[in-house]
């Protein structure tokens, strides 16, 4: 699949223009991006990043980093995902960035999604949702999620995120509403944000492949 996700990621910089700030997301998908990325590093002003892991790759190619709040509303976000279905819906935060990544595609004018074929499904909810969460809500979630879905939440042990709060991954739900679920799950005391990327979907999926595929 790294041959996919390469090819998906090369494919985005199509969409990257001279001046930009570009919005980057997570993943070993988006590392490939940061990678081609490198190329533009003159033409372009710099980029937003939605993770530490990303900021050190971006980094390590002297691309400047910029704060979201200095940089406004920015043209573009490249992003990977986890699952994506045909209506470009996303479950995202696999690696556990999701707030910022949610945060930074709100922000931007046109979120690009580079997946590898596997992502692709026609209803989301066999890869765990993530949701993150305050510590001291944990359990209070879990339950409520459990009652609103039916899905079983397991705590994602060992991880923090970069904003210093934990996961927890639903299993065994089938999301035909995504749009619902989103809005549902959000309001739940103690959840920071779901990794439903439903109100908000991509705007652009690229599937890697040869040659990659659009829609
Ligand atoms: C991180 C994410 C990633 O985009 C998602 O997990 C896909 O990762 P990869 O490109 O490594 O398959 O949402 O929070």
């Amino acid at each position: 699949m790294s041959d996919a996700k390469k090819l998906a990621a090369e494919k985005a910089i199509d969409y990257v223009e001279d001046g930009m700030i570009v919005g980057v997301g997570t993943g070993s998908t988006v590392a490939y991006f940061i990678d081609a990325l490198a190329a533009w590093k003159d033409r372009i002003q710099g980029a937003v990043s939605s993770s530490e892991q990303s900021t050190a790759r971006l980094k390590s190619h002297g691309i400047d980093v910029i704060d979201l709040n200095a940089a406004g509303p920015l043209s573009l976000y490249v992003d990977g995902a986890d699952e994506c279905d045909p209506r470009k819906h996303l479950i995202k935060g696999g690696g556990a960035a999701l707030t910022r990544e949610k945060i930074i595609a709100e922000a931007s004018a046109k979120f690009v999604c580079i997946v590898d074929p596997s992502k692709r499904v026609d209803v989301l909810g066999r890869f765990p949702l993530p949701v993150e969460v305050i510590p001291m809500a944990r359990s209070l979630v879990a339950r409520e999620i459990v009652r609103l879905t039916g899905g079983q939440p397991v705590w994602r042990d060992g991880v923090v995120t970069d904003n210093g709060n934990v996961i927890l991954d639903v299993h065994n739900l089938s999301i035909v509403d995504p749009v619902a679920m989103e809005r549902e799950l959000n309001q739940i005391p103690g959840v920071v944000s779901v990794g439903l990327f439903a109100r908000r979907p991509a705007d652009v999926v690229i599937v890697g492949g040869q040659p990659p595929q659009v829609f």
